[in-house]
């Protein structure tokens, strides 16, 4: 099993998954260093910098009882040329769990087909799944449910939105997505998110996307990979802030949430990101939560 997509899980799977994370949170110093991952190991692969995943997996590991190896892709013989095939059977024969952060998503595609061990999209060009988890159980906490609410997605359409429209279609939320023409997302994955439910609209103006959300939901204007558009996209995505302004128009209990690095002044004034709607630290912090669930789910799964 793999968690590469977040359309991967069902959303009987995603339930699980929240549940035993808020276990997690609630239980974490109890079990520190004791926990399913006892004599595993993981090896995280990253091709791009990190902050919250490297962390965040890194960390889960090792207090579910693990041991997590960082591996940048540039100190690993991929980097001179080893394929991505021999390199998931090579590490499959050493670690019981491979995670992947690649520019390329057919790459972490690749690592799941010919690995024998569960591999992780530890964020991609397509997807980011593990943040949507982490995103879906902050949104669980703050409203006690997720089927029915509104979400507002403001700016690209990129890999993180990807995973949210299709995590909204999986747990029966209405996403309304505000997009400059030219940066919509992938429209293969709209489509699938229409297959499963009928919750998924595309605008261009930030107000729509705003107008009655329940959850605002914004990520830089120039993802890891896209700094060569950076000067085009800082003119087009000019409009595209979650500010006091736009959230007057949401819903007067509506939370903000990014997955960070922020770029303050850009996509999310400092007032917002500060001030009391903001959930994005605790969506940060439910990083680390989510992570267990996923590695003991796919690596050490119970029997319950
Ligand atoms: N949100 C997220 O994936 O952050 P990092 O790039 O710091 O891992
Ligand atoms: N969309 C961003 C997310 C960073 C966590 C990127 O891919 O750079």
């Amino acid at each position: 099993m793999n968690l590469i997509s977040i359309a991967d899980l069902t959303s009987t799977q995603i339930i699980h998954l929240l549940d035993r994370a808020d276990s997690w949170k609630k239980e974490r110093s109890a079990n520190k260093f004791a926990g399913p991952l006892a004599g595993k190991s993981l090896a995280m692969i990253f091709e791009k910098p990190s902050t919250r995943t490297r962390v965040s997996l890194e960390t889960a590991t090792v207090e579910l009882g693990g041991h997590a190896l960082y591996l940048s892709s540039g100190e690993l013989q991929l980097g001179r040329g080893e394929t991505v095939a021999d390199t998931a059977r090579v590490l499959s024969r050493y670690v019981h769990g491979i995670t992947a952060r690649v520019y390329d998503h057919r790459t972490v595609e690749a690592l799941a087909q010919h690995a024998s061990v569960p591999v992780v999209n530890a964020l991609s060009n397509r997807e980011h799944p593990c943040q949507i988890l982490a995103d879906l159980m902050t949104i669980r906490e703050r409203f006690g449910r997720l089927d029915g609410l509104k979400v507002g997605w403001i700016g690209d359409g990129n890999n993180v939105c990807n995973s949210l429209i299709l995590a909204s279609a999986l747990m029966g939320m209405d996403i309304s997505v505000a997009t400059p023409s030219g940066y919509a997302p992938a429209a293969d994955i709209v489509e699938r998110a229409k297959t499963i439910g009928d919750g998924c609209s595309l605008v261009e103006d930030p107000n729509d996307a705003a107008r009655g959300a329940h959850v605002l939901v914004t990520d830089t204007w120039v993802s890891m990979g896209d700094e060569g558009e950076e000067a085009e996209r800082l003119r087009v995505f000019g409009r595209y802030q979650i500010n006091r302004e736009l959230l007057e128009g949401a819903s007067t209990d509506a939370i903000v949430m990014h997955c960070l690095p922020a770029h303050r002044g850009q996509e999310i004034t400092d007032e917002v990101m500060d001030g009391p709607q903001s959930a994005v630290f605790d969506e940060a912090e439910n990083r680390m939560h989510t992570s267990k669930a996923i590695l003991e789910w796919l690596i050490a799964p119970r029997r319950d």
